[in-house]
C-alpha cells in the first residue's frame, strides 16, 4: 500500500516452489552463474548438445547447483530424460499448418524445423517449429506445435516494432514529458516480448478497467491532464502506462535476479522454474477506493492484483497510473514478498518487517527515477496530491536536517509506512555512498553487469532479500546487505556499507531500536 493514512494490510504470503535451479533460454545465454535462496550458487549452462537423433533443443538444457564449490543439485527437474517425447513426429507438419495459420492470422512462409522444447511441467515436447507471416499487418511468428498432440505450445514474435506512448519509468509525473518509446522491452527478460495480441494483456501483466477483458487495443494514446481521468482517451492512456510500467519493472528486476525461479509474476515461465500462471493483474482507475493504491501478493503461481485509484485532491482528479512512483512502489511489494524467505512463507508479517516492505517500495521508486549521478532529495506521490512535499513525513535525503530519521526513530513508531520511511532513507543513504564511490551507470535499467554504484545497490538489494531471515528486522536486513556484498563482491563494499548504515544509527551495536554509530574494527 502507498498511503500512510490507511492501516489495511494487503501483504499476503509467498510460498516456496522449492529451490528449483533455473535455466535461461539458450538463445540468450550460454553460461550463467548466480546465487539464489540461502547462498545456493546456481550455474546454468547450455552445451550445444543434441538429445535424440540430432534434434536440437530450443530452450533449457541442463543446470547444476553449487554450494561451497560442491555440486549439491543437478537440475534434473528440467531435463527429465524419462519424460522426453519420442523423436519421430506422429503428426505430419502439413497437418498442423492450417490450424496455426488460422490461430495466428497469417500464412506459413515455408520455414520449418523439428525441435525439442522443455515445458513448465518438466516434460520435453517434440515440436514442429513453423513460421507464420502476415504482410498486411506486419506480423511474423514462429509457432511451436506439439508433433504428437498437435497442440500449439509456444509462439515467438519476430516483429519487435511496437511503440508505447507513456511516461518513461525514469520520469515521475506527466509534466516531465510523455514519450513514444519504441521497443522498450528487454529480450533477455521477456523473450517473447510484452504483447501477445495488440492489447494491454501480455505474459507479465494484464492492465484493465473493472474486468480483465476490458483492456486497451493499441498503445498510442496521449494522456491529457486537463481532462478527467475517466475520458475514454485518458483511460486508454492509463491502461497503456500501467501496462508499460509493470512490464518495464519486470524486465529490469529480471536482470537483477527476480526471475521465474525466484518466484516472479508471469503467465508462461518458459520452463525456467517457479510456478507459472501468475502475471500481475493491474486494475487501473479501480473504483473500490480513492487516494491510494495497493498490491495483494499471494504465493507464486497465483496472480497478484494491483489496484490503482483516482486521487481527488485536484480538479480534474489525478490518476495514480500516471505517477510512476506509485505503480513502482506497489509492484515492489511483489518483489519483496516473493523473494524474502526464499519464497517459503509469510515473511514480511511483523510490523517492522512490513515497514521495511514499504521502505523497499519507496526506495525502488527512487532508484527507477534516477537519471544522473547527482543524488537529489526525492518525494513520493507529490503529483497526485499536488504538493511538492508528497505523502511522506520528510523528503528522502542524505541531509540530516532535511530528513532526520534514524534507526532509533522506530522506537516511537507502530505504522508500517512510517517505519518504511526510516528504512528507505537508510537505503537511499547507502545508495548515495555507493554512487560517490563507484559512479553512476546510465544503462543500469538495461544492464546489470556494471560496477557502478546504482548497479551495485540494486544487486545488493535483491540479493539481500533472498539472504535475510523470515520477518527481518532492520539489523538483520542490514546484515543481509553485508553478506550479499561478501557473496557478490567479495566484501569490497563492507566498510562503505557499515559507515552508511551507522550514519543513521544502524551501526554494529544497533539493537532494540537503540542507535549505534559504531563500525567494525578496521573500517
Ligand atoms: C493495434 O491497434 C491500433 C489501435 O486500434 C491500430 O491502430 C494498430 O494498427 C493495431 N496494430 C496491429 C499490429 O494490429
Ligand atoms: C553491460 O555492461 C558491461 C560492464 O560495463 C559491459 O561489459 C557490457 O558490454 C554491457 N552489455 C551490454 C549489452 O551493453
Ligand atoms: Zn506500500
Amino acid at each position: 500500500m502507498l498511503s500512510f493514512t490507511k492501516l489495511l494490510s494487503f501483504v499476503l504470503l509467498a510460498v516456496s516452489a522449492g529451490a528449483t535451479p533455473l535455466a535461461p533460454n539458450a538463445k540468450h545465454a550460454t553460461h550463467r552463474k548466480r546465487v539464489i535462496g540461502r547462498g545456493l550458487e546456481v550455474e546454468t549452462y547450455h552445451p550445444s548438445v543434441s538429445y535424440q537423433d540430432g534434434i536440437d533443443f530450443v530452450n533449457a538444457v541442463a543446470n547444476v547447483a553449487f554450494k561451497d564449490n560442491k555440486v549439491v543439485a543437478l537440475g534434473s527437474s528440467l531435463v527429465d530424460a524419462s519424460n522426453i517425447a519420442d523423436s519421430t513426429p506422429s503428426i505430419a507438419v502439413e497437418d498442423v499448418i492450417a490450424d496455426v495459420e488460422e490461430k495466428l492470422d497469417g500464412k506459413f512462409n515455408g520455414y520449418k524445423s523439428v525441435s525439442y522444447l522443455a515445458r513448465d511441467d518438466g516434460s520435453i515436447a517434440l515440436t514442429h517449429a513453423i513460421q507464420i507471416q502476415n504482410e498486411d499487418v506486419n506480423s511474423w511468428y514462429e509457432a511451436f506445435v506439439d508433433a504428437h498432440t498437435g497442440e500449439l505450445i509456444n509462439v515467438i514474435d519476430f516483429v519487435n516494432d511496437l511503440s508505447y506512448r507513456v511516461l518513461p519509468i525514469w520520469k515521475q509525473q506527466p509534466s516531465e514529458g510523455i514519450e513514444l518509446l519504441v521497443n522498450p522491452e528487454i529480450t533477455a527478460a521477456s523473450p517473447n516480448g510484452w504483447v501477445t495480441s495488440n492489447t494491454t494483456a501480455g505474459n507479465n501483466v494484464v492492465a484493465y478497467k473493472s474486468s480483465q477483458s476490458a483492456v486497451t487495443t493499441g498503445f498510442d494514446y496521449t494522456y491529457s491532464t486537463s481532462a478527467a481521468p475517466s475520458t475514454t482517451n485518458n483511460l486508454n492512456a492509463a491502461r497503456v502506462n500501467s501496462f508499460y510500467i509493470i512490464n518495464a519493472y519486470h524486465d529490469i528486476l529480471y536482470l537483477y535476479g527476480f526471475t521465474e525461479a525466484a518466484y516472479n509474476f508471469q503467465t508462461n515461465n518458459f520452463g525456467k522454474g517457479g510456478a507459472a500462471n501468475d502475471r500481475v493483474l493491474m486494475s487501473v482507475q479501480d473504483s473500490s477506493g480513492t487516494n491510494n493504491a495497493n498490491f495483494a501478493t499471494p504465493p507464486d503461481g497465483q496472480s497478484g492484483t494491483c489496484r490503482m485509484y483516482i486521487w481527488t485532491y485536484t480538479s480534474p482528479n489525478r490518476d495514480g497510473d500516471l505517477e510512476n512512483d506509485i505503480p513502482v512502489h506497489e509492484v515492489t511489494h511483489g518483489l519483496t514478498n516473493r523473494v524474502t524467505g526464499g519464497g517459503t512463507g509469510r515473511c514480511l508479517q511483523t510490523t517492522e518487517a512490513g515497514g521495511m516492505g514499504e521502505g523497499w517500495s519507496d526506495a525502488l521508486a527512487f532508484w527507477t527515477e534516477q537519471t544522473t549521478g547527482t543524488v537529489k532529495d526525492f518525494t513520493m506521490g507529490s503529483w497526485v496530491v499536488n504538493d511538492a512535499a508528497g505523502i511522506r513525513s520528510y523528503p528522502y535525503s542524505t541531509s540530516a536536517s532535511t530528513n532526520p530519521l534514524r534507526y532509533s526513530t522506530i522506537a516511537s513508531l507502530n505504522e508500517v509506512h512510517a517505519i518504511g520511511e526510516v528504512w528507505a532513507n537508510l537505503l537511499i543513504n547507502v545508495y548515495a555512498a555507493l554512487i560517490a564511490e563507484h559512479g553512476f551507470s546510465t544503462t543500469a535499467r538495461t544492464n546489470a553487469s556494471g560496477s557502478e554504484g546504482n548497479v551495485v545497490w540494486l544487486r545488493l538489494l535483491v540479493d539481500a532479500l533472498a539472504l535475510q531471515p523470515c520477518n527481518p528486522t532492520l539489523p538483520t536486513a542490514r546484515d543481509a546487505w553485508i553478506q550479499a556484498d561478501q557473496n557478490r563482491y567479495a566484501g569490497a563494499n563492507k566498510c562503505l556499507l557499515w559507515k552508511a548504515f551507522a550514519s543513521r544509527g544502524l551501526g554494529v551495536g544497533a539493537a532494540n531500536h537503540v542507535d549505534s554509530t559504531a563500525v567494525p574494527s578496521g573500517c
